[in-house]
């Protein structure tokens, strides 16, 4: 059929023909902004999944709804090295600029501005030239210590402040959250106590992989308080079906009801997965329906995408003795696994994997998801390992 006319999105962040199965938890975002906005209580959200389970795109779809609901918003992305405090700073500088033009009475706003320059001075983050406010002066003594477990809490009360000033309320989402390191995702839990406390208007939406087992001691009690972390899984059998038929009927195609379930079979509900056999059979397919001797035909066509692209470019980013371990994981089937399951098939002991696992933790590719378990984050990655490294040695005893 038409390629051009293909509805399907497979690709990073790419928005879906149908965002299938989300309704609840947009839901929870929606009800989540506006009793913050009334400032009534209301847990912050914290989106986990794995890899291409549609985190990104649930974000930019709260960003939109939190836009609607007049919020000001920020969106950011962490990466592996990159700090807290630079990402946050010229978003919340822009949006002080942009209350500073709300017409309103009041000195929040400049004073939100003044303690935003201390804490720049304080992180020693460099705007280049960027001038902040060439009359105000930083304010000495707030957010300026040092400590962004004090000064992130206190930057965010006076950008709260101002924002409730100016009759509005903030949103900061942020995504691939669990690249900040302890101290700032420490940070960022105090800073939304202080919210909390104060009732003031800025809401925290996060996304990414697992990050809550790997917290310790007071921040994750505080955490579990203010944040609810609800899991996006796979689609059910039926919001796989509702989003590859949608999109084509809209149009005049349809799948045949077994097409569906052998894509379902073959994907397990996983979102990215969905767009990539969505988007082969579409174009495999000579004329409505899209059959399931289509979906079969198609079928080595996605593998061979999905390994060339979604699975290779993790893959080629790992150290000979990453793919060790991971192929040892594979080994174990779908997971999770036991370290020390992982450890005797290769035949070492689980305290000399330590630095091999947590490489492969900062490179997001296991997580933990209870103690001393391991998995993927990218599903159906064991399958690829097995087709990756097809020749391997368990060094299990029998
Ligand atoms: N609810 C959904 N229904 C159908 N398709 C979806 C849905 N959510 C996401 N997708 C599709 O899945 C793919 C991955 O989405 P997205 O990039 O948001 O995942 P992610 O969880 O952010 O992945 P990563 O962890 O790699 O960043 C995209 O092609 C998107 O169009
Ligand atoms: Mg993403």
């Amino acid at each position: 059929m038409d390629k051009i006319k293909n509805p399907f999105s497979p690709g990073a962040g790419s928005p879906p023909p149908e965002l299938a199965g989300r309704d609840a938890i947009l839901e929870q975002a929606r009800v989540l902004l506006g009793r913050v906005r009334e400032k009534r209580p209301e847990k912050s959200l914290l989106m986990t999944g794995l890899r291409g389970v549609g985190k990104t795109v649930l974000l930019n779809e709260i960003e939109r709804v939190a836009r609607r609901e007049e919020y000001r918003t920020i969106l950011i992305e962490a990466h592996e090295d990159k700090r807290l405090a630079l990402l946050l700073v010229p978003h919340l500088r822009r949006l002080l600029y942009e209350l500073d033009r709300i017409a309103g009475a009041g000195d929040k706003v400049r004073r939100g501005i003044g303690v935003l320059k201390s804490f720049i001075g304080a992180v020693k983050v460099s705007l280049g030239d960027v001038e902040l406010g060439i009359d105000i002066e930083p304010e000495k003594g707030s957010a300026d210590s040092g400590d962004l477990e004090v000064d992130l809490p206190n930057l965010f009360v006076a950008v709260a402040e101002a924002a409730e000033e100016r009759g509005t309320a903030v949103a900061i989402l942020i995504d691939e959250i669990q690249y900040f390191n302890q101290f700032e995702l420490s940070a960022l839990i105090m800073a939304m106590h202080k919210m909390q406390q104060r009732q003031l208007p800025l809401v925290l939406i996060g996304a990414g992989l697992p990050i809550l087992p790997g917290l310790a001691g007071e921040s994750k009690s505080y955490a579990e308080r203010l944040f609810s972390f609800p899991d996006l899984g796979p689609l059910s059998e039926a919001d796989a079906a509702t989003a590859l038929q949608d999109p084509v009927q809209t149009v005049g195609v349809k799948f045949e009801a077994a097409a569906l379930r052998e894509i379902f079979r073959l994907t397990k509900g996983y979102p990215y997965f969905i767009q990539e056999w969505g988007y082969q059979t579409w174009n495999h397919a000579p004329s409505s329906p899209i059959t399931l001797q289509i979906t079969q035909e198609a079928t080595p066509i996605v593998r061979s995408r999905l390994d060339e692209n979604f699975f290779r470019v993790r893959f080629d980013r790992l150290t000979p003795r990453e793919k060790q371990y991971l192929r040892a994981m594979a080994q174990l089937g779908s997971g999770p696994y036991r370290t020390g399951d992982i450890a005797d098939i290769l035949g070492a002991k689980i305290t000399t994997l330590g630095p091999v696992r947590a490489s492969l933790i900062k490179k997001g590719m296991i997580y933990s998801p209870a103690h001393g378990d391991m998995a993927f984050t990218v599903p159906l990655f064991n399958e690829f390992m097995r087709r990756a490294i097809p020749d391997f040695q368990s060094k299990a005893k029998q």
